[in-house]
């Protein structure tokens, strides 16, 4: 099952050529030029949620090297820590709020208190997840998955952004970049109903809070990330599934703040999700029999 581990937090940097070369071919990444990336968010104020590890600390580190003020938000103190000395040790400026997204309360405290230390928050970049691979024969007596998946994937992103829209929308400036799954752009597929569920509530809310605060210049990017080699997907059995590293992942996010496109996907997503959209029994029934049985 898809529960976390602690290894393997910084991508497999040693990939096969294969598989470096697949993707590439399937996911071609948007790395911004330096110059663009420093005039973007130099001064700026960046909130990363999920800062301790994987893909939001690779790219907390790559947006604090390029001048930006970072708020890293996660659950481990000693990480985020560890991640804030390296973004100062480049020279760059990081503070450190060790915080339980699925605390409500202290989540909608946080957001005010952000605001009241900083001022404003230019970016939030929502990154914090959970991720759970389960099959539903072995989750009747786990209503708790479905719960702490919505909680850290759905609900605590809301609440924290519900305290600062309002700043964004006043100020006429913001950008909020949702980290978000490629499996929401493919048909469902066994095994990921909490999960799937989840992160699909994220992404419609914020899609339809997207055509709300656009006339006040605030801005969303959906990332529909796909696989990345991180402790999140490590204990799932990817063989043959070509990953991107953290880092990888982290020029993705660094393309979607400096290009604020609305969304970033694998360029075949698109037809993939056309096709499942016209023939969605011949869709259902490549997952029921492919995907299925593994
Ligand atoms: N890896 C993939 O293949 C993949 C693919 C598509 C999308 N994504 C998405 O990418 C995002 C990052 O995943 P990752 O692969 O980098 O995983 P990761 O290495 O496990 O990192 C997850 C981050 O979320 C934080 N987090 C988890 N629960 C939290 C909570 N309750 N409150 C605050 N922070 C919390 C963790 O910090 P603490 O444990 O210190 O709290 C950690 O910093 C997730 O939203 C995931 O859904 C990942």
């Amino acid at each position: 099952m898809a529960e976390q581990d602690a290894s393997n937090d910084s991508g497999a940097n040693g990939r096969p050529l294969a598989e470096r070369v697949a993707t590439r071919i399937f996911y071609p990444t948007s790395r911004p030029r330096e110059k663009a990336l420093h005039e973007a968010v130099s001064g700026a104020v960046i909130l990363v949620t999920g800062a301790s590890h994987g893909i939001g600390k690779a790219a907390a580190k790559k947006l604090g090297a390029a001048g930006a003020t970072m708020l890293l938000v996660a659950r481990s103190r000693e990480d985020l820590d560890a991640v804030a000395e390296e973004i100062r040790a480049a020279g760059g400026v990081a503070h450190v709020y060790a915080s339980d997204i699925t605390d409500f309360d202290a989540v909608a405290e946080l957001g005010q208190g952000l605001l009241a230390e900083h001022g404003r928050v230019d970016v939030v970049v929502n990154n914090a997840g959970h991720s759970i691979r389960r099959p539903i024969d072995e989750s009747y007596d786990r209503f708790h998955d479905f719960t702490r998946t919505m909680d850290v994937n759905y609900l605590g992103p809301v609440r924290l952004l519900l305290t600062l829209l309002p700043g964004m929308r006043e100020r006429g400036s913001g950008h909020i970049v949702n980290i978000s799954t490629w499996g929401l752009r493919m048909p469902p597929a066994p095994r990921w109903s909490a999960y799937g569920a989840s992160k699909g509530a994220f992404d419609i809310w914020l899609r339809t809070v997207a055509t709300e605060i656009a006339a006040d210049g605030v801005t969303t990017t959906s990332v529909y990330m796909p696989l990345v080699h991180t402790r999140m997907s490590a204990p799932t059995d990817f063989s043959g599934v070509p990953g991107l590293t953290a880092d990888e992942a982290a020029d993705l996010i660094c393309h979607a703040v400096v290009a604020r496109p609305l969304e970033i996907s694998p360029w075949w997503t698109g037809p993939v999700q056309a096709f499942a959209d016209l023939r969605r029994g011949a869709a259902q029934r490549f997952m029921e029999r492919g995907l299925g049985r593994r």
